[in-house]
């Protein structure tokens, strides 16, 4: 096995069995129906290869935020996205600088394509610590805004910050921004460095069909657009994506359902004696009053799933929840007390 990727471990991969799924940030309110629309009523010719680009997916995109088609990349997944970035930017063994906690998979595609990861510690009240970000001699710095597991946006003035003082790429991973109220997307010509990635699998409710896209200027999309595989993403996900882009009502009604029971939740949480985070996403953070291990395992015993973060430096003792629905919140509290108690 290749040296860099011999300490490798699989992935995340729960064994389900019908549980109530709050773990993975998707739409609670099941599938995007303009991409169940189009999937129900077309056919393809499967004979044939996928538009090489995702040409007819990159329009839709770039009239939906008034940019150029040809500032975007569209792939199988805003994984997919991370792996070109770093394939385009990042040469065998350079640095790349990670936010810790954040997204567990930036530090595997850093190792997968032969780099090394900083890991910079986001400051107490988990925000971007600049200075010891731009300092660092790397070819990239990423950072998801929400941030993934702690769910705060960071401060534009940061972002802003980074992207003038770091002498290389900077990524802003906005996989759940539609829940927040900032975006660097419509800046990209702004800056020379800045690369904005963007997903269908939370908001739009489409994790299954695997679809993502970056956005930057046009000078590194067209480097980023000559690494990436060809016919990456399938032609069946690359229309219902088309679909689901056309279809605004849907992400408006799914955002104001989580603004609504986001802070019912949290209110629930802290009532059972949860420490709660901020949150400008679908989802929650917060630091269990009883051991991390046994309130998950308890809650799938129960029906629900929720992710564990508690064995994690930073996020010691600490669980992530997607806001549910009101009632998925009421099951979820319900047994969470349940468990609880039984500790008691
Ligand atoms: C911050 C962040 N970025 C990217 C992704 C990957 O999304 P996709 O399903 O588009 O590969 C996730 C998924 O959980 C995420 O939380």
């Amino acid at each position: 096995m290749r040296g860099t990727t011999r300490d490798f471990t699989k992935y995340y991969n729960p064994k389900l069995n019908g549980e109530l799924r709050l773990d993975t940030n998707t739409n609670v309110l099941g599938s995007n129906p303009a991409a169940e629309k189009y999937l129900k009523e077309h056919t393809w010719d499967l004979n044939g290869y996928p538009n090489t680009y995702s040409d007819g997916l990159r329009q839709a995109l770039a009239e939906l935020h008034g940019l150029d088609s040809d500032n975007i990349i569209a792939g199988n997944g805003s994984d997919e996205m991370l792996d070109v970035i770093f394939k385009t930017f990042m040469d065998m063994g350079d640095n790349s600088v990670v936010p810790v906690p954040s997204y567990t998979l930036y530090d595997y595609f850093v190792k997968l394509n032969g780099g090394r990861a900083i890991e910079v510690d986001l400051t107490d009240d988990f925000q971007l610590d600049v200075d010891a970000m731009v300092k660092q001699d790397a070819k990239v710095a990423i950072m998801p805004s929400p941030n993934n597991p702690t769910g705060n946006c960071f401060r534009t003035k940061d972002i802003e910050d980074i992207l003038s003082r770091f002498n290389g790429i900077v990524v802003v991973d906005e996989a759940y921004t539609e829940y927040a109220d900032e975006s660097f997307i419509k800046r990209v010509e702004e800056f020379d460095n800045l690369v904005v990635i963007r997903t269908f699998s939370k908001a739009y409710a489409m994790a299954a069909l695997r679809v993502g896209y970056a956005v930057t200027n046009k000078k590194l999309a067209d480097m980023m657009i000559s690494v990436k595989i060809p016919y990456s993403l399938n032609m069946v996900s690359e229309g219902a994506a088309i679909a689901a882009v056309k279809d605004q009502d849907f992400i408006k009604r799914s955002v104001a359902m989580v603004k609504e029971q986001r802070p019912k939740l949290d209110a629930g949480l802290r009532k059972l004696g949860f420490e709660t985070f901020p949150s400008d996403s679908n989802f929650i953070l917060a630091r269990s009053p009883i051991d991390h291990k046994v309130l998950v395992d308890g809650l799938k015993e129960r029906g629900v799933l929720i992710r564990d973060f508690g064995a994690k430096r930073r996020t010691e003792n600490c669980v992530r929840t997607t806001v549910g629905t009101e009632e998925h919140n009421k099951l979820l509290l319900e047994k969470a007390e349940e468990v609880i108690s039984g500790c008691r």
